[in-house]
């Protein structure tokens, strides 16, 4: 009895440090989420349910972590645990076309990242930039093109180990079918699912997109990784963003994690729905102008038109008035030769062909 006691105790004590470590999240919005996620920067949870990591302001920086650390390592054997997110992003760039500057998933070895705006994304400064001692392990999903970084393009995803320049990187795409690949703008402003898997036992990270909830099943990005040395035993997930001089708002709109199995799918349509196209006012400021500029135009032409007019128009000059009408309309002419009829013809001259016609009636031209 007292043996069988013991190791229940044992087995109490074993299983307390291994059930009370959460091991998987899931958030459709994250509107009842309350101290469940930890905001730094300019991060805030909108009333909609949304989480705004930044907005179109220059130069700030946005931070989402679970508050908690996550067990990301085998401590007897070092290796590190496989893991699968999933997470709902949208970008909302100030400028249509210019996005500024990007958005992160991110593993780090605190929630508190002393780092960057920028091209840093808010997840590394200029000082620790490379060092591996960061345990830093990153997705970027960037829409400027940093050549100090060898961006390939302005709109790409990345795995960042420690730096932001990316170990690989593919442009933004996905797959329709296990063939097609079709391109995908970060910053439509459309929402966007993401999935990051790491099996640590191929030791192999994969990175899929898709605009739509169900999962492609190539990923746009594969790349051979053992996170093993890259991660500490314990560490934090969760999301990074920042502006630079050019500044987009960086949305979450939902999010699942999960340690050593997939993540929950997340379904587009049970998310909150992004700020409706807020560009109102840039539409109609552009509506106003336009409407400006084609006013403009319409009266410069118009007024050309006048001029045309106006130049072509017969001028009868004083001294005609004197000595009489020298000019006669084409109409005038016409009538008068009856129609140029090859019987009025006179002849050839070094004018052209010479007619004989007869005005019906002298008019005095200074009534005309
Ligand atoms: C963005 O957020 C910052 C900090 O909260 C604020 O100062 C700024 O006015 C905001 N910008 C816009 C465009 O709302
Ligand atoms: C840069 O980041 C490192 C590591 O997070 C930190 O120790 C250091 O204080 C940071 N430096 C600046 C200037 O913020
Ligand atoms: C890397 O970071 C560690 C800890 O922040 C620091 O002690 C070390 O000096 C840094 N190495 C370099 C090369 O900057
Ligand atoms: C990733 O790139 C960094 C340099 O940016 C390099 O030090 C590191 O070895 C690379 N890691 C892998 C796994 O390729
Ligand atoms: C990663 O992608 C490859 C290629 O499609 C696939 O064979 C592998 O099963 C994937 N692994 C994970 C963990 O998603």
């Amino acid at each position: 009895m007292a043996n069988l006691l013991k190791l229940f105790y044992v087995l109490l004590f074993l299983s307390i440090p291994v059930s009370s470590q959460l091991d998987e999240l899931f958030y459709a919005g994250f509107k009842d989420v309350g101290t469940n996620i930890a905001l730094s920067g300019v991060a805030e949870i909108q009333t909609s349910g949304i989480l705004r990591l930044t907005n179109e302001t220059s130069r700030l920086m946005g931070h989402a972590f679970y508050p908690s650390a996550f067990r990301f390592k085998n401590s007897n054997t070092g290796k590190a645990y496989s893991f699968s997110t999933c997470f709902a992003l949208a970008i909302v760039p100030e400028y249509p076309k210019l996005g500024g500057h990007g958005f992160a998933f991110t593993i780090a070895t605190s929630k508190d990242l002393k780092a960057l705006p920028s091209q840093y994304l808010g997840l590394l400064n200029s000082t620790d930039l490379g060092n591996f001692s960061n345990h830093l392990f990153a997705v970027e999903f960037d829409t400027v093109q940093d050549f100090e970084f060898g961006d390939i393009n302005d709109n790409h995803v990345g795995i960042d180990i420690n730096s932001l320049v990316s170990n690989k990187s593919v442009a933004a795409a996905y797959f329709s079918d296990d063939s097609t690949k079709q391109d995908l703008n970060l910053k439509s402003g459309k929402s966007i699912l993401a999935w990051v898997d790491y099996d640590s036992a191929e030791n192999i990270i994969n990175v899929t997109l898709s605009p739509f909830s169900s999962k492609p099943r190539t990923p746009i990005l594969s790349f051979p990784l053992d996170l093993s040395p890259v991660l500490d035993e314990y560490m934090y997930v969760g999301f990074s963003a920042s502006t630079g001089l050019l500044a987009s708002s960086h949305y979450l709109l939902g999010w699942s994690f999960k340690m050593n199995g997939p993540a929950r799918d997340i379904d587009l349509s049970s998310l909150p729905s992004l700020p409706g196209p807020k560009k109102k006012h840039t539409s109609l400021k552009i509506g106003v102008s336009v409407t400006v500029v084609v006013f403009a135009l319409a009266s410069i032409a118009i007024a050309l038109y006048l001029i045309r007019r106006m130049r072509n128009a017969d001028i009868i000059e004083s001294w005609e008035l004197e000595i009489g009408p020298h000019r006669f309309s084409y109409q005038e002419l016409k009538k008068a030769t009856k129609g140029f009829k090859d019987k009025e013809l006179l002849g050839h001259g070094g004018f052209g062909r010479v007619y004989k016609g007869t005005l019906p009636k002298f008019q005095d031209p200074s009534r005309c």
